[in-house]
């Protein structure tokens, strides 16, 4: 060929790929959360209904993955193939790449996904669906055009511990939306869900020996609807409507099948010695008077502790061995968060137990009944994580603590040599106000909006190495006082939960709030098609008033924290 004829092949090449790559790079599709790399191509590759889906025996949950992830909008079936050809989709295995990451190549002859075990093939899906049009997230098939820009990524997730919490317990939420709600954390690439199942409030989940938990425990006569804020007494008024509901174990092991086959770990909650006062009004016996109480009607902090007492124990290990049974998680969530002392100081049965444990105070006795319970999952091979108040009188050996008053006890935690997962009131209470209260619905106080959020390290580079290899990841919180629905649920997750989806599986000199906010349009509307109830993003600066508030209960909260221990 003359060297006029390569200028001329050149150019030729040059209009016909490069053109539309830089078209491709300034508009490449929103990826959420950012991948640790994406190079665009030119080109593209469209699905058709022919599309078959090879796989490599060790990555073969990956064709069910297809089905869960791109038969429903796209109504293709994809038939699994058995030989390694090109074209369609095809899952290849490379022992080099950590669990849960991937590489996605996608050329004009198909798709191609090299990963070393089913989770990193999943969120490779997971990926190749934000290059798709937003439809793919639709729920039944859609009549779309379902190209795909070519393009090679390199991924793979900041923090193991990538999670959000929902308390099931101040409100019960459908199953069909807990469902939904995995599926939420999936699409994000998260894979832990924190299901709290017991409460003051009520009591969620069936537990087959104690059938009063659920009987009992899982129904309030009614709520109260005003502020825990509002201090006159008249003005906190009640609904007068009963509401309640559990899960029964058959739904628990379908949520927990439901979670696994998208790579997300059910973390069940089983709060314990406080927040208990459901249980204790279905048996009177595990508490510290044995009189009756009624499943709390109020939001607050209960008084009512469980009763130190062997059988108490003995009960809540009966529990934990059902609730064992159901969850293989490693991690199981004991609670220990605010527990009131006041019982137990009044009580000469507890008073008794401590000095025979020659325990010096009750800080002492929440710590051994926290222990106790330590010891129990570390038996039955379990990892028990507790809120940061089971630091309180000593830390047990195996504990993972999940810090929630800061991040402060967490790093004390994990300078110890403990495990620790970050959920800093701060940052990531999404039951947090969104924006001015006068234009949003009511919630807990305080106020988190997303680009603090997005700004929020778990793990920020100043720490020593040795802390910082700890910190396993973050969390959102959802507690639900004040959410009665699951579509609230939605307006307070999403999409703040988003913003921490990118805060944990990105890297942090990746991150950029204004890159943020650009790609979010796009990515609401994949949230659309899914039917996501999120708070359109904007509007979120505070009055005057509200700006007050919102430092009023930063300082009061901040006090009181410093003051607890
Ligand atoms: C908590 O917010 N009580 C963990």
């Amino acid at each position: 060929m003359t060297a006029a004829a390569i200028a001329r092949v050149t150019l030729l090449f040059s209009l016909l790929v490069l053109a539309p790559s830089s078209l491709m790079a300034r508009n490449p599709p929103a990826l959420l959360p950012l991948p640790q790399s994406a190079v665009f191509g030119g080109g593209e590759f469209r699905l058709t209904p022919a599309a078959g889906v090879y796989a490599d025996g060790r990555l073969a949950a990956a064709r069910d993955a297809v089905q869960l992830l791109l038969a429903p909008a796209t109504g293709y079936p994809f038939p699994g193939v058995e030989k390694d050809v090109p074209g369609g989709i095809r899952f290849l295995f490379d022992p080099g790449r950590p669990a849960e990451g991937y590489r996605l190549k996608v050329t004009p002859a198909g798709v191609e996904i090299h990963a070393s075990a089913p989770a990193g093939a999943f969120y490779a899906l997971q990926t190749l669906r934000q290059l798709l049009p937003p439809a793919i997230y639709a729920r039944q098939p859609l009549a779309a055009d379902w190209t795909i820009p070519t393009v090679a990524i390199e991924d793979a997730p900041r923090f193991a511990w990538r999670g959000m919490h929902l308390d099931v317990g101040r409100h019960f939420m459908p199953v069909a939306f807990i469902r939904k709600f995995i599926d939420l954390l999936a699409l994000h690439k998260m894979n832990t869900f924190h299901w709290h199942l017991t409460e003051d409030q009520g009591w969620r989940i069936e537990i087959q020996r104690y059938p009063q938990l659920t009987a009992v425990g899982a129904w309030r006569a009614q709520t109260m609807t005003g502020s825990i804020m509002d201090l006159r007494r008249e003005r906190q008024a009640y609904d007068g409507t009963p509401h309640g509901g559990f899960y029964t174990q058959e739904e628990v092991r379908e949520i927990v099948a439901y979670a696994a086959a998208r790579h997300v770990t059910v973390v069940p909650e089983i709060e314990f010695p406080g927040h208990a006062q459901a249980a204790i009004a279905a048996y009177p016996e595990l508490g510290n008077s044995g009189a009756r109480v009624k499943v709390k009607e109020e939001w607050g902090i209960s008084r009512h502790t469980l009763k130190p007492s062997p059988e108490t124990l003995a009960f809540y290990r009966n529990v934990l061995t059902e609730v064992m049974a159901l969850f293989p998680s490693r991690y199981i969530h004991i609670g220990g968060d605010e527990v009131s002392k006041d019982e137990w100081a009044a009580s000469p049965y507890a008073q008794q137990r401590m000095a025979q444990l020659d325990l010096a105070d009750e800080n002492a006795l929440q710590s051994w009944l926290i222990r106790q319970m330590d010891d129990f999952l570390d038996a039955n091979g379990r990892s028990m994580v507790g809120w940061d108040e089971i630091m309180q009188g000593g830390l047990s050996p195996n504990a993972t603590v999940m810090s929630w008053r800061g991040m402060g006890r967490g790093l004390r935690a994990a300078q110890a040599g403990h495990d620790v997962v970050m959920a800093p009131t701060a940052w990531t209470y999404f039951d947090y106000y969104q924006g001015d209260r006068a234009r949003e619905p009511q919630a807990i106080g305080s106020y988190l909006p997303l680009r603090k959020v997005y700004a929020f390290d778990p793990a920020p580079a100043e720490l020593p190495a040795a802390v910082r290899e700890r910190i396993l990841g973050a969390q959102g919180q959802l507690w639900t006082e004040f959410m009665r629905t699951p579509e609230h649920v939605e307006y307070m997750a999403y999409p703040r939960a988003a913003a921490l989806a990118e805060v944990l599986w990105s890297a942090q000199q990746q991150r950029d709030y204004a890159g943020f906010q650009q790609r979010l349009p796009s990515h609401l509307r994949r949230l659309d098609h899914y039917g996501v109830n999120y708070r359109p993003p904007g509007n979120d600066a505070l009055g005057l008033r509200a700006r007050l508030e919102y430092w009023l209960w930063t300082a009061a909260t901040g006090l009181y924290f410093w003051w607890q221990d």
